[in-house]
């Protein structure tokens, strides 16, 4: 597996692979990387791309409040689960290569980006969207690949390469979950044993709210009631909401592609998921 640091290496190294293989795949990532994020380069590299991966805890998407400076850290870790995964080249830039002195220019997402996560961590998608339109551009990929445990990202990063015509393909990649439920998340390592327990609570929540909106019941009163079971078994609720999958607006029943979302915090952990109707 290839390292690169910095703009020239990456450029040589992307050259390099693009000689023996017709994709680029991309794969970014913040780190830390665990089952998911094993099965996003797995996707890529058994489509046949050469696989690049990105790792860069990208402080624009950290609002002054969140969890920047504890987020995890493991790059040996990292570059040994890649190359097991076949990844060609792993991309792991510096701050300074990425936010370049005197840089003025960020990607502001609408549509998708408004609501849900956008309103509880205000300037999140901006960075996020700001990130990924650099990593496009540096990697230069014909497809990239990301979780759909974070869904609403997902959506911003289709709407912003559709606005922006940029030449590649999203493409989203289902949830990785622990045996009882639990989505995979580098966050799920700070949960106490009491609070790991009480984590898969939000799938289950969200499950029994899928089976009776799906079965044609109006979602208001079962979202209230997940709302409040959750708030019972200790999470502190952000949101838990039934929305058309695409632009993230809210739904009150079941329609084709509706999504159902949720974010709570247990303790200082904050944890996100969703899952379809059908
Ligand atoms: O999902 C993540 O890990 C990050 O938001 C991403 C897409 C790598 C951008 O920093």
């Amino acid at each position: 597996m290839l390292i690169a640091r910095t703009l020239p290496d990456l450029r040589a190294a992307c050259t390099r692979l693009r000689r023996h293989a017709e994709t680029l795949a991309l794969v970014p990532t913040m780190g830390a990387l665990h089952a998911g994020h094993r099965s996003l380069v797995a996707r890529a590299v058994s489509s046949g791309a050469a696989t690049v991966a990105s790792i860069f805890v990208n402080p624009l998407q950290f609002g002054p409040n969140e969890d920047l400076t504890r987020y995890p850290r493991d790059e040996p870790g990292d570059l040994a689960a890649l190359k097991a995964e076949g990844c060609a080249l792993a991309w792991l830039p510096s701050v300074a290569t990425m936010y370049p002195i005197g840089e003025a220019t960020a990607v502001m997402v609408r549509g998708p980006a408004e609501r849900w996560e956008g309103e509880v961590r205000p300037g999140h998608f901006l960075g996020v969207a700001t990130v990924c339109a650099k990593l496009f551009g540096q990697v230069r990929p014909d497809r990239a690949y990301f979780g759909e445990k974070d869904w609403q990202q997902v959506q911003v990063v289709k709407r912003m390469v559709a606005d922006l015509l940029l030449p590649l393909e999203i493409v989203g990649v289902e949830t990785v979950r622990e045996e009882d439920g639990l989505a995979l998340s580098s966050r799920n390592r700070f949960l106490s044993a009491e609070e790991r327990a009480v984590a898969p609570g939000l799938v289950r929540a969200l499950r029994s709210v899928a089976e009776r909106v799906g079965f044609g019941e109006p979602a208001q009163a079962p979202l209230a009631e997940a709302r409040a079971a959750l708030e019972a078994a200790g999470f502190a609720v952000d949101y838990v909401a039934l929305v058309e999958g695409t632009t993230l607006l809210p739904l009150d029943r079941d329609a084709p592609g509706a999504r159902l979302i949720a974010a709570a915090k247990l303790g200082s952990v904050r944890l996100i998921d969703n899952i379809g109707i059908g």
